[in-house]
């Protein structure tokens, strides 16, 4: 494919970074995330080599569910600064080459938005149709998204007396997008941010925001959904030209190609691949690399545009809830043995390094492949340094402690008095004074560097995002051996997931005589026999990513 005809389609090899403005940097010091604060940071996230930063939700919210509970979808919560604090953010991004994309969460408003408000009061209230009621409790309630949280997604409203659907928490009862006006709303929401200079969305909770009631009975349905979600693409489309749509799509391998627009590929540009980052973990935990190689050959192959985000951890708990009841159980006792790590019945409120007992040869092994896996990498605030996080922050939230700049006792965040943060530092052998920026950022065996390199190499090897991908048959199950190619080149990466070191005898199919695979993260070359078979040395939880050099090539190494 000609370089002009893919420049546009800048998602297909960025590097997204998500944080959440609230702990990143306090710039005024009074113990909250600003966005002046951001602003300070744009040449660090630049440096590390960031090209697109997505904002978890910066809108005003009673912050029950950490500001994914919203009361106003124009407004920027002033805890955080203002508008203008905003656009200078988005500016300098802009100027260093970065696109910023923020949360769009239109599934639900907070019970304090003012369209609930009004909803609640009356069953005549012109806004009594935005949000989803009904009059007696339906019989198949659908499960709760938190078990032990919350019992059911209808409440009762006493003022009317009757149900409102609420797919997260009871205080989040969900929009009704059945209704015209709502679509339109969500609509001007979006057209909004796009116009202040984001380059898209991050879809909250897809698959619920898109549904229609789900107490209505057979016939009484309001067609298909991905007709809309097919509609939103458009208007994005029609708004800004290359905007993406980033969405949780957290479903088995069937239903996820749906979501994208089947072969049109006319919904969401990107999804999160939580099929591959679950298998990730299990495969970590035997030490056998099958499962991730399986998830990684189940993907629906996508058409030019579409794209698969890979992370490692997110802002939520790592859910492990598409793994079997026994898969599940080996990766808790594996990397989550007390029941206090674990979070409803389904997933691990712990960090990458704590999960590993800070083994950095695992952890850069992990990032290794999160960096060379057929995709798009997603970094969640922090991973870059190791952090771990804060069991004293109850639940899913103990990932979201503040950012650690500095060695002093708030990290560098803030100066304020402790007492006053957001949400406290983490205190333990993962503290700032044993992991910061401020430390790794000018020592080159740092993870911080690692990562610097990994991403540098990354973005220097479009057939990662680009390119086709398989995996190369060999012997040993703790081993993945995967080749990327695509027009511009071809790289081959190998990942063990084991302690041992290993010797492979590998063949790279298609190539010519005298073609050589260059070592990109270290020095090292293998050349290979005529039949493209060569021998790699792997250390124990080894990386290496090789470029594959024919003869006559031109490619940078
Ligand atoms: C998504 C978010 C999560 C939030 C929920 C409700 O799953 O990732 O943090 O609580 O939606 O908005």
């Amino acid at each position: 494919m000609k370089k002009t005809d893919t420049a546009d389609l800048w998602w297909k090899n960025a590097v997204v970074y998500c944080l959440d403005v609230e702990t990143f940097l306090d710039w005024n010091n009074d113990g909250v995330g600003d966005f002046a604060g951001l602003a300070q940071r744009i040449d660090y996230l630049a440096e590390l080599g960031v090209t697109c930063l997505w904002l978890m939700p910066f809108y005003p919210t009673p912050d029950r569910d950490d500001g994914y509970d919203i009361t106003d979808f124009y407004g920027v919560d002033s805890r955080l600064g203002h508008h203008g604090d905003l656009v200078e953010v988005l500016r300098m991004a802009k100027d260093r080459g970065m696109r910023v994309i923020a949360d769009l969460v239109v599934n639900h408003t907070s019970d304090q938005h003012p369209w609930f408000k009004a909803s609640r009061s009356s069953v005549t209230s012109p806004y009594r149709d935005f949000y989803v009621w009904r009059k007696d409790l339906p019989t198949n309630q659908p499960e709760t998204v938190f078990p032990g949280q919350e019992s059911g997604v209808w409440e009762l409203d006493e003022k009317t007396g009757e149900y409102y659907l609420h797919r997260f928490y009871r205080h989040q009862p969900d929009l009704n997008v059945e209704n015209p006006a709502v679509r339109e709303e969500i609509a001007k929401i979006m057209g909004f941010w796009l116009e202040l200079g984001l380059s898209g969305f991050r879809v909250d909770a897809v698959p619920f925001f898109i549904e229609g009631d789900p107490g209505a009975v057979a016939g009484d349905e309001y067609g298909d959904p991905h007709d809309y979600l097919k509609s939103l693409r458009a208007f994005l489309g029609r708004r800004t030209g290359d905007g993406i749509l980033l969405g949780e799509v957290n479903l088995p391998r069937e239903e996820q190609l749906t979501y994208f627009g089947g072969e049109a590929f006319d919904e969401l540009t990107m999804q999160f691949d939580f099929v591959a980052m679950q298998k990730f973990y299990l495969s970590l935990a035997r030490e056998d690399a099958a499962p991730l190689a399986e998830a990684l050959a189940s993907r629906p192959r996508l058409g030019q545009p579409a794209q698969w985000a890979n992370f490692l951890r997110n802002h939520d708990e790592l859910t492990l809830d598409q793994l079997s009841d026994a898969e599940r159980d080996e990766v808790f006792t594996a990397f989550a043995p007390d029941e206090d790590m674990r979070v409803f019945g389904r997933g691990i409120i712990r960090r990458l390094p704590t999960m590993l007992s800070g083994d950095p040869r695992r952890i850069r092994m992990a990032y290794s492949l999160l960096f060379s896996m057929p995709g798009t990498p997603v970094l969640f605030y922090g991973e870059e340094i190791g952090m771990g996080e804060n069991r004293d922050i109850s639940g899913r939230e103990a990932v979201r402690s503040p950012m650690q700049w500095t060695p002093e006792p708030n990290g560098g965040f803030s100066n304020a008095k402790p007492r006053r943060l957001t949400a406290p530092v983490v205190d333990d052998g993962y503290a700032p004074r044993f992991v910061n920026v401020a430390e790794q950022r000018h020592e080159p065996g740092s993870l911080l560097s690692f990562i610097r390199t990994l991403i540098r190499t990354y973005r220097n090897s479009s057939e990662i995002g680009w390119g086709d991908f398989e995996v190369l048959d060999q012997p040993n199950r703790a081993v993945l051996a995967h080749v990327v190619s695509a027009s511009e080149g071809r790289m081959v990466a190998l990942h063990n997931f084991g302690p041992d070191p290993v010797s492979l005898e590998l063949t790279i199919p298609d190539t010519a005589a005298g073609t050589r695979l260059v070592d990109l993260l270290t020095t090292g070359e293998v050349t290979l026999s005529d039949d493209g078979a060569g021998r790699f040395e792997l250390g124990g939880y080894g990386y290496r990513w090789l470029r594959v050099i024919e003869p006559g090539s031109r490619r940078l190494y």
